[in-house]
């Protein structure tokens, strides 16, 4: 069948491949394993695009599914569809890193998220956070909008924190955006690469809540003969700060903490003019508070967020101090987190009132 002009690989619309763009040859297999050493260097993100964010051409378009098709595997679509390109970054110099553990990875899970060691200082523990299009969903999206889209609001969101101070405390510190190449698989891609993006981050000894759930660090017992599920006991997760176990207990007062701080930092976040836009239990990580060993709670994932006030905002800085109720009005409590309150709004409600008397208004967030 001849070419339909969809676009290198031929074919169309009609005759598209799906076995062939899910078992792709020419698409290593995931190469964000431990023991990966690859050699990075600083990179300039494009600006952020996306909702919140003014029309202003210096966005990315979305390539249609319908033009995509003729690209017929993940591999030919990275190959002819890569990242913007930005002014030069001024340090050429380069930085190896190896990848020490695997956090968050996957093939067509989107970014992956991995702990390093860095040459040029081995002691400490580094996140990479990595933008690599041939490793998001090629049916369902375009990757590479995809992860520019990721990479251009999370560099933008941590550059602002940087900028102020309130990474390393409420966020993860913020060590940069940076840039690498990875090769194809097969002979005819054989000499051919692409370019990957990608943050450094400081590496959080903690778990997200989400994590802790489904680890079973609770031990729940159905009740009676309905399905009611109750936490009877638990309560106890490990967390290394400075190379020392710190168990923290989790009690129904500490879980309660948790969800205020996070409500907290959410509204702080948004003061200083990031709104982070997925406040999700898979993003707060649970970690202890070095000397104390009483829980602390840190977001992560700025992927999603928006900056406001900047001239491509279309959100001004707030002009006044919001209350975190509202943010915890407006998040749904996981009710695994805190059973004990029995799935009851009301109950929710009223702990949130308590906290923040002066304002639970669930509208008004920026
Ligand atoms: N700095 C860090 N230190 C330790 N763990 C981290 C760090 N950053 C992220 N993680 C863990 O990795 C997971 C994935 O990270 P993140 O949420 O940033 O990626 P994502 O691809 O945007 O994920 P998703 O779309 O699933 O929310 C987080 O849920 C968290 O458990
Ligand atoms: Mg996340």
């Amino acid at each position: 069948m001849a070419s339909l002009g969809f676009g290198p690989g031929g074919g169309g619309p009609f005759n598209f491949d799906y076995n062939l763009a899910q078992n792709d040859p020419e698409k290593p297999p995931l190469p964000y394993r431990e023991g990966l050493r690859f050699q990075i260097t600083q990179h300039i993100p494009p600006p952020p695009f996306g909702p919140e964010y003014v029309n202003d051409g210096q966005g990315r378009l979305v390539v249609p599914w319908d033009e995509r098709q003729g690209f017929r595997t993940p591999a030919r679509f990275c190959l002819h569809n890569s990242f913007r390109t930005t002014p030069p970054h001024p340090d050429k110099s380069t930085r190896t890193l190896q990848v020490v553990e695997e956090i968050a990875t996957g093939d067509r899970r989107g970014s992956q998220v991995v702990c390093c060691r860095a040459d040029d200082c081995p002691d400490e523990l580094l996140v990479a956070k990595i933008y690599d299009p041939l490793y998001y969903d090629y049916l369902d999206t375009d990757p590479v909008f995809e992860a520019e889209f990721h990479y251009s609001r999370e560099a933008a969101a941590y550059k602002r924190l940087h900028m102020v101070g309130a990474d390393g405390i409420h966020v993860p510190e913020y060590y940069g955006s940076w840039t690498f190449r990875m090769p194809f698989n097969g002979l005819a891609l054989q000499s051919k690469t692409r370019e990957v993006r990608m943050i450094l981050i400081e590496y959080i000894p903690g778990t997200s809540i989400s994590s802790l759930l489904n680890n079973g660090v609770f031990t729940q017992h159905k009740e009676g003969r309905g399905a009611k599920q109750k936490v009877r006991h638990l309560l106890v997760t490990q967390c290394r700060i400075d190379g020392i176990e710190k168990h923290l207990q989790l009690d129904l007062k500490a879980r309660l903490h948790v969800l205020r701080r996070a409500a907290e930092l959410y509204t702080l976040l948004l003061v200083i003019g990031v709104n982070q836009a997925d406040l999700a239990y898979r993003n707060m990580l649970v970690t202890a508070v070095p000397d104390s060993g009483d829980p602390e709670i840190i977001l992560t994932d700025l992927s999603h967020a928006f900056l406001l006030g900047t001239q491509r905002s279309t959100r001004p800085m707030l002009s006044e101090w919001p209350s975190p109720g509202r943010t915890a009005m407006f998040q749904d409590p996981n009710w695994d987190w805190v059973p004990e309150f029995d799935k009851s709004d009301e109950k929710y409600k009223a702990w949130v009132r308590t906290c923040w008397p002066e304002g639970t208004d669930s509208d008004g967030i920026a």
